[in-house]
């Protein structure tokens, strides 16, 4: 049997590559001088989609498809591809849900404590000899005892509140709905987000984007988190106003910012790069390999099994 023609979208490591070759016909979008006639040329031998979660799948790509049946993205977050439309076509769609939460948890508890107590500033100040210049790094701010909000209590959301229960962190969160096993671990349930912001010195933000999200965290929310606080983002940057987060933190109304996603990324807004609170991360939560190894899988296992007549391993739809 022939293998099935897939559409690449962005760029995976090489070890992924091998595994897909291994069934799929790879068409690497990605590389072509000129990508709307790369699809055109191709448009009808196209049966799937393996595309990234930050990179989804453009509605014009979709419309040029007519026999695209399943598209598997490479994330969890699948907010870059129009499910309605995928849903509306028929066309299945898969993601990499669980492989990759504990690694975003990590690394967003890393942003905390790296932000909080100045690590990327203190490294800089012992290269640069100002240690020996100066004597005492400037004192930081404690991360232990401190207050947590979490922002959307869902599989990652739960970790990060989990690791900061290990720092005796007061924990609440904002959720649709109040979670039994939060209110087990002694969290609290907020449903109004600026109390929870208000009740934050660090707001985590890990909650799926979708329309009713965007912007979320807006100028009233950065003021509610104040001049001591700190919002950390591992989700996606459309959950965050980020002309109003530009001017909160000249302004200093809010205190400081960790981010790993950015509209527009990997290009992002150049004021960002004029703040000094903020720290600046390359869309990197879910980067370890032994993560990125199991999310390569689950993209392949997913359109292997659909394929073989199966259901998807992660289905969205
Ligand atoms: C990216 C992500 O897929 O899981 C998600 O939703 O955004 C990430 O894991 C990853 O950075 C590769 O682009």
């Amino acid at each position: 049997m022939s293998k099935p023609d897939i559409l690449q979208i962005g760029a995976y490591p090489e070890w992924d590559i091998e595994a897909l070759e291994k069934h799929f016909t790879l068409h690497r979008y990605f590389e072509a001088e000129d990508p709307k006639q790369f699809v055109a040329d191709r448009a009808d031998i196209i049966k799937g989609v393996a595309t990234r979660g930050d990179l989804g799948l453009s509605r014009e790509v979709m419309d040029m498809l007519p026999n695209l049946e399943v598209i598997s993205v490479y994330g969890v977050g699948y907010d870059a591809v129009d499910i309605a439309e995928a849903k509306r076509r028929g066309i299945r769609v898969g993601n990499t849900p669980d492989v990759l939460t504990e690694d975003v948890a990590d690394f967003a508890i890393a942003m905390m404590m790296a932000a909080s107590r100045g690590i990327i500033g203190a490294e800089q100040f012992v290269r640069s000899g100002e240690w020996v210049k100066q004597g005492m790094y400037p004192l930081m701010s404690r991360v232990h005892g401190k207050k947590v909000g979490v922002l959307g209590l869902g599989r990652i959301g739960y970790e990060v509140a989990k690791r900061c229960g290990a720092f005796g962190m007061d924990i609440a969160y904002n959720s649709r709905s109040e979670k039994a096993d939060a209110a087990e671990q002694g969290w609290t349930f907020m449903s109004d987000v600026k109390a929870l912001a208000e009740h934050s010195d660090f707001l985590f933000v890990t909650l799926a984007a979708t329309a009713e999200t965007r912007h979320i965290i807006n100028q009233e929310i950065m003021e509610a988190v104040g001049s001591t606080g700190m919002i950390i983002n591992v989700s996606r940057a459309a959950n965050i106003d980020e002309d109003a987060i530009i001017e909160a933190l000249s302004s200093k109304k809010l205190g400081y910012a960790a981010l790993d996603v950015f509209e527009g990324e990997p290009a992002l807004n150049p004021k960002f790069l004029e703040l000094d609170n903020i720290m600046l991360q390359p869309h990197q939560g879910s980067g370890t390999i032994e993560t990125r190894k199991a999310m390569g899988k689950l993209v392949c296992d997913n359109m292997v099994a659909y394929f073989d007549g199966k259901d998807l391993i992660a289905p969205v739809v």
